[in-house]
């Protein structure tokens, strides 16, 4: 492309202190998403939180400190969040902070129609390669749409991310301004596979047929059916994300993309994250595949896969196969992310399923997560409408065309039998003794 790209780059290379400093008041800034968030930019950015005013910063999956949120920034930082995690929820609950809903596939639109600019993108690359290309690594998805479309655009240059593949590349040419600064990208360990998520993770295995197409959310419960997938033929990846059980069952010749109707053979995704071996695993893998979110997420695409099986997690359905996914009552827990993306494509996909899963109490086994009806002021993530399979450690379900009464029957047999004749109870209050 330019033959003195190296000048150019050589030229845009500053320090994280100054670099943060052409960030203009009321702008909104959008960090890289997840483990692509440049830490050396945002602590830069912290520590001179009073330099600022209005300046709005948004992002999903958060991975860093979250300091930003703390209430004496409020007024410096406004908080404006599209997907919460534990650094960032307290900030929106107590009312302090905001989150904005949006499908994740439509997420590129919205960057670049005007219904979400944004101003400034802070992001991770790699350094650039010998034709002066930088990788955005672990997390292309959102990051790169949002950067494209930015005013402006500042780049930690982390020998650490690794090179992936896919449209995961930039030039040095777009970016305003360059930070090299190495340091270990932000890890996201497996959760505890206990008794509960193994019985959940069999009961999603025998729902995944040879040759399927797996989305696979984030958390345990995901994590857990791929230990149960190992004697699969011919599994693909088409998912959001990914993390490190894939990575085992690639290597065990499990997944091999064969059977895909799409970008056949390779695993296809918008982020990752896991551990150090699957940042290696990706690293200048021609298998691994980094696509933006309005392809990746986009329902019309993953519907047109072979046996598209979708597996997320939920945290509660009520009798009518409502899930909420990202609320806690009027709280704000989580986001959408891309649930209702892959519900929808798998269901448009002629021979796919869309698998909701969760434990069937929570809170120690105090309370069902399956419901009579839901408290005021809880999200509806997947509507009654959208939902195809539930599943709890006591079984699967599919709600699709079913009535209201048999999808409370059926979701009763699935709930944890300490809470059965309660929801019984309720079952009956609603539709009779004889309903
Ligand atoms: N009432 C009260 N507390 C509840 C609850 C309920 N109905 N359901 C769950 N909880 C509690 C749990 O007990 C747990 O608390 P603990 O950590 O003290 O034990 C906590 O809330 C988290 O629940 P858990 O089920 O462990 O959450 P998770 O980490 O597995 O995440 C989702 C589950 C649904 C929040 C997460 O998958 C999500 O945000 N999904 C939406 C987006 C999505 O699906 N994206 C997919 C594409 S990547």
């Amino acid at each position: 492309m330019m033959q003195n790209w190296r000048e150019v780059y050589a030229s845009k290379l500053t320090t994280a202190q100054e670099a943060v400093k052409h960030i203009p008041n009321g702008s909104r800034v959008f960090f890289g998403h997840g483990a692509n968030e440049p830490m050396g930019l945002t602590d830069a950015l912290v520590e001179n939180y009073e330099q600022y005013k209005d300046v709005e910063i948004c992002h999903w999956v958060p991975m860093g400190k979250g300091e930003y949120t703390k209430p004496e920034m409020k007024g410096h930082f406004n908080y404006n969040g599209l997907f919460l995690g534990p650094a960032t929820r307290a900030s929106v609950q107590e009312g302090r902070a905001d989150y904005t809903p949006f499908y994740f596939h439509q997420s590129p639109r919205f960057f670049n129609d005007g219904t979400f600019p944004i101003d400034v993108a802070l992001v991770t690359l790699t350094p650039p390669d010998e034709h002066g290309f930088c990788s955005f690594g672990v997390s292309v998805g959102g990051t790169k749409p949002a950067a494209l479309s930015a005013k402006m655009i500042i780049a930690q240059i982390n020998d650490q991310m690794p090179r992936t593949m896919g449209d995961s590349f930039i030039h040095v040419s777009k970016l305003t301004y360059a930070v090299e600064l190495s340091q270990p990208l932000p890890e996201l360990g497996g959760g505890r596979i206990g008794p509960v998520e193994e019985a959940i993770g069999r009961n999603i295995a025998e729902l995944v047929e040879d040759g399927s197409t797996l989305q696979l959310g984030i958390g345990t419960i995901p994590d857990a059916v791929l230990r149960f997938l190992g004697d699969k033929k011919n599994l693909g990846i088409h998912s959001e994300m990914f993390s490190d059980g894939v990575v085992d069952l690639y290597e065990k010749g499990v997944i091999t993309g064969a059977a895909k109707t799409l970008d056949k053979g390779k695993m296809v995704a918008a982020f990752l994250l896991g551990s150090k071996k699957l940042y290696q695993f990706v690293n200048n893998n021609p298998d691994v595949m980094m696509l933006p979110v309005d392809y990746v997420n986009n329902p019309v695409i993953i519907a047109q896969q072979n046996q598209m099986v979708s597996i997320n997690s939920c945290l509660q359905v009520d009798f009518n196969g409502q899930v909420n996914s990202e609320s806690m009552g009027v709280n704000q827990f989580s986001g959408i992310g891309g649930q209702l993306d892959y519900v929808r494509g798998a269901s448009m996909c002629p021979n796919g399923k869309s698998i909701l899963a969760m434990p069937s109490t929570a809170k120690k086994g105090t309370i069902s997560r399956i419901v009579p009806v839901f408290e005021a002021g809880t999200t509806v993530t997947t509507t009654r409408t959208d939902v195809h399979y539930i599943v709890t450690e006591y079984g699967a379900v599919n709600l699709r065309g079913k009535s209201l009464r048999e999808r409370a029957r059926l979701l009763i047999s699935i709930a944890h039998p300490n809470f059965r004749d309660e929801l019984w109870a309720a079952y009956h209050e609603r539709y009779g003794k004889e309903g």
